[in-house]
């Protein structure tokens, strides 16, 4: 007997989609992109590539993240991890407003891109400004050798997730968080905002992620279920707060991009200020309620959207009652502290999108109309 062999279903490794493959290598590539930069004895972190001293890293007092598309998303979420851990007030722009808009800069401000693939148009020209004012950038990439790479005077910072080929983003957009979380740490202990001891906690947090996404992958059959009740849906709303509310967004944006279904995320607190008009029974919502301190607020978003007959697909964590005694389906997101959790939330958001696109029989690696990389305006 003869096997069929040809190069591409070969690099799939077996799976039938690039994306799912990119999906599951993430507890792999998350764990390549701390390699070599944490030492948890010590607490000490190493980013090898970053070319800011001490001295600069100290006297910082605005960064502007800068992204399209979903690392505009892990802007918005390393906005978080660093206002939190280092306490210096961080700006996202998407790159196509930030190269229009004469930004604000000055010798302590600092300019963060985050690519993938280090060529996308509006990101470089955002750099090119900045360079212009005389401000630094730090990009974190994943590419080797692009345009960003060599924009980055502040030096850059590699994810290490090696090529990503589905047009939608997975295991990038998770590299891009645990790279921003490094960062945050690394600003910190130049700052002296976290003592060695609360860094060598933060890093115990984040070796512990890779394992977490793994228990997640190993059963995928809910998003299978999800996918057949849900997947003639003409609209769906993703709701989260504080550093879910990104997530939302993230999620909606996978959604879109590969099924095709008209979705939208929102911080959950705006959700009575326009689109709680849109719920109906046809209307699933989901509910990113994980334990932390805006967890009550979820809940009674939770019980809102109810109210208005919209079917609640919540992630939950394992010992949670209140949410899953409520919710019309539960996904569950094993506990980490609550700034990592956006690392591991973001996982249902995929595997759902992917689900989803399949059972629709929509071009999953290869979405119409969009590109892996926008090198034009
Ligand atoms: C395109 C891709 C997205 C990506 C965005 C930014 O829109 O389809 O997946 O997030 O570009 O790309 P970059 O290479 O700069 O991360």
């Amino acid at each position: 007997t003869t096997v069929a062999w040809d190069p591409v279903s070969a690099a799939k490794g077996g799976y039938k989609h690039f994306m799912h493959k990119e999906i599951f290598e993430q507890p792999r590539t998350t764990t390549d992109t701390l390699r070599g930069r944490v030492d948890l004895e010590t607490g000490r972190i190493d980013l090898d590539g970053l070319n800011l001293s001490d001295a600069e890293m100290q006297q910082l007092d605005c960064i502007y993240a800068v992204a399209c598309g979903t690392a505009w998303h892990a802007c918005l979420i390393n906005k978080y991890f660093i206002e939190t851990l280092a306490r210096v007030r961080v700006e996202v722009d998407y790159g196509s407003e930030f190269r229009y808009r004469n930004p604000v800069m000055n010798e302590r401000t600092l300019l963060l891109a985050l690519t993938q693939s280090g060529e996308t148009v509006d990101t470089l020209a955002a750099m090119a400004e900045a360079r212009e004012q005389g401000v630094k950038s730090v990009a974190i990439l994943n590419a080797i050798g692009s345009q960003a790479g060599r924009l980055a005077d502040g030096g850059a910072i590699y994810i290490h997730s090696g090529p990503e080929i589905s047009v939608a983003s997975t295991k990038v957009f998770t590299g891009m968080l645990m790279a921003g979380y490094l960062f945050a740490l690394r600003l910190a202990q130049a700052r002296g905002t976290l003592t060695s001891a609360e860094i060598r906690e933060h890093i115990q947090a984040l070796i512990e992620i890779p394992a977490k996404i793994d228990t997640m992958l190993k059963d995928t059959a809910v998003y299978d279920q999800l996918a057949d009740l849900y997947h003639h849906s003409t609209d769906m709303l993703y709701l989260g707060r504080w550093v879910n509310a990104p997530i939302a967004l993230e999620g909606a944006l996978k959604m879109k991009e590969i099924s095709y279904i008209h979705a939208e995320g929102y911080p959950a607190g705006e959700m009575k200020h326009g689109p709680i008009a849109l719920i109906d029974e046809r209307m699933p919502v989901i509910c990113i309620a994980t334990k932390d301190h805006v967890y009550e607020k979820m809940l009674s978003n939770v019980e809102q959207v109810m109210a208005r007959g919209g079917k609640v697909i919540a992630l939950i964590n394992p010992s949670d009652k209140l949410v899953r005694s409520k919710a019309d389906h539960v996904i569950e997101v094993p506990e980490t502290t609550p700034l990592l959790a956006a690392v591991l939330n973001v996982i249902p958001m995929q595997l759902f999108s992917y689900a989803m696109a399949v059972r629709r029989g929509a071009d999953v690696d290869q979405p119409r109309n969009l590109a892996k990389s926008v090198t034009v305006e």
